[in-house]
């Protein structure tokens, strides 16, 4: 029998219709921008010449595996375009990313790329983004003390945990701390309030970096371009 492919498949692969020759592309991380890296992988053995910058080491990984040419961030003077996942978006194209822990070097990659497509499934539009707690990168120096201040602030954050109950460390062997917030009424101020406190290296609110969103719905991708 033959499955029929999943929302994040419909989207993922899609994106890479925008991938021609002699592009620099941004692979994003996650289970959605896996299906663009796998398409991308037969594309490149089909002859497609790019070359990729990967914003984890999971996503280098995956793209060695399928001979995608890799090169680092200080290696280019820009990026093309970059394909990147989302826990949640709004109409306004501000995201949460960073559920898999990779928004430190997402937010890098985005910012310096020309353009930036989010490819999603149905359930990560949202009209006010906050019900997916908001990772923040902290440096372990400090995360005790960025809890301190989180708290003072009322805001309720948790270390994010590996199974085996050690804390959760990134590509730049930081912590992460979770954010329960229910709901952001100002996204533009919490990311300028998070910005400015010592210790914190970044945030995974995406805000004016987005430019396209494609989302699986049912069989179909829908386009939503600002
Ligand atoms: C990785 O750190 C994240 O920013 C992902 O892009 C985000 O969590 C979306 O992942 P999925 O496509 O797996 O839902």
């Amino acid at each position: 029998m033959k499955h029929s492919k999943s929302e994040k498949q419909i989207a993922g692969e899609k994106a890479t219709d925008y991938i021609k020759d002699g592009m620099v592309v941004g692979l994003g991380t996650g289970s959605t921008v896996y299906y663009t890296i796998k398409r991308l992988g037969t594309l490149v053995k089909k002859g497609l010449k790019i070359e990729a910058v990967s914003t984890s080491s999971a996503t280098t990984k995956l793209a060695k595996s399928l001979g995608i040419p890799l090169v680092s961030a200080n290696d280019v003077s820009r990026i093309d375009v970059t394909i990147d996942g989302a826990d949640e978006i709004d109409p306004r194209f501000y995201a949460i990313k960073g559920g898999g822990g990779a928004l430190l070097y997402e937010k890098i990659v985005a910012t310096i790329s020309r353009k930036v497509i989010c490819v999603v499934d149905s359930t990560k539009l949202t009209n006010q983004i906050g019900r997916f707690p908001l990772p923040v990168e902290v440096v372990p120096f400090a995360y005790k003390h960025v809890l301190k201040k989180l708290a003072k602030n009322g805001l309720e954050a948790t270390l994010r945990l590996n199974e085996d109950k050690k804390p959760y460390l990134t590509d730049e062997k930081n912590m992460i701390l979770d954010l329960r917030l229910g709901r952001i009424e100002s996204p533009t101020e919490l990311a300028d309030w998070l910005n400015g406190i010592p210790g914190i290296v970044e945030h995974g609110l995406f805000i004016d970096l987005i430019n396209e969103v494609m989302v699986g719905e049912k069989n179909l991708c829908k386009i939503l371009k600002r």
